[in-house]
């Protein structure tokens, strides 16, 4: 129902949103990724395009249909999220970083397939871009939203990052609480900014989207 009697509360506003995980190669044939599987974003997405924002929706591989009346940008690593999110970022006025970002990637991409040895193996790996703690400290008029996943000490994590990638308001969810994470179609959420920590009930990803579009608006405005 609320699909069809949105308000365009966010009329002119121009947001990006990234989704999904990241794929980082090794090899031709194998890649380090996640669990994400991109529904936060996505909900985010079309939750902003329903209220009247122009959306661009940068994402990592997903099995999700294309969100309508956004602008699609398809991207693979984190170095590629990390280009795409700098080169749209003039043209930002809300950045919300959902996607689940490779923290590491391999140091060296073989270029053929990885043969199997008799014994163990182990892979040098490499720091990925940290997009928005690079991002954060050149911010000008945009208010920059993060994500932050967490098993433990939720709260006190999630701040730090709030702080250290200089962000407008941080939101948190906690793995290890049902009906929360990866896949599912619900989320349990910890709304974190300069003001302190809201923690909303657990609710539909859609709501959740619209929760946090609601306050980021407020934020905004006030
Ligand atoms: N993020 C990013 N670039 C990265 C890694 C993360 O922009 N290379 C963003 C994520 O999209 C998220 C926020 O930073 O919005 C926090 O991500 P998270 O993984 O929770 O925090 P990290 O800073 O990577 O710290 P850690 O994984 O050690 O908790
Ligand atoms: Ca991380």
């Amino acid at each position: 129902l609320h699909t069809i009697a949105r308000p365009k509360d966010l009329a002119g506003v121009r947001v990006a949103v990234t989704a999904g995980p990241t794929q980082e190669s090794l090899d031709p044939v194998r890649y380090l990724t996640n669990h994400s599987t991109g529904k936060m974003g996505y909900a985010l997405a079309r939750a902003a395009a329903m209220r009247g924002a122009e959306v661009t929706l940068i994402h990592g591989e997903t099995a999700l249909q294309p969100v309508k009346f956004t602008t699609d940008v398809p991207v693979t690593t984190a170095q590629q999220m990390y280009e795409a999110v700098t080169s749209h970022f003039a043209q930002t006025d809300v950045l919300i970083m959902a996607a689940a970002v490779a923290d590491y990637r391999p140091a060296v991409v073989a270029n053929d397939k990885i043969k199997k040895k008799d014994g163990d193996m182990s892979i040098p790996l490499e720091r990925t871009p940290d997009i928005l703690g690079t991002i954060g400290p050149q911010k000008t008029h945009q208010f920059l939203c993060g994500f932050s996943m967490e098993t433990r000490d939720l709260v006190e994590n999630s701040s730090a990052k709030l702080t250290k990638k200089n962000l407008d308001m941080v939101v948190a969810n906690n793995l290890k609480v049902a009906g929360a994470g990866f896949g599912v179609d619900t989320n349990v959420v910890t709304l974190i900014t300069p003001d302190g920590a809201r923690e909303l009930p657990l609710m539909s990803k859609a709501d959740v989207a619209d929760a946090i579009l609601d306050e980021i608006l407020k934020r905004r405005t006030t």
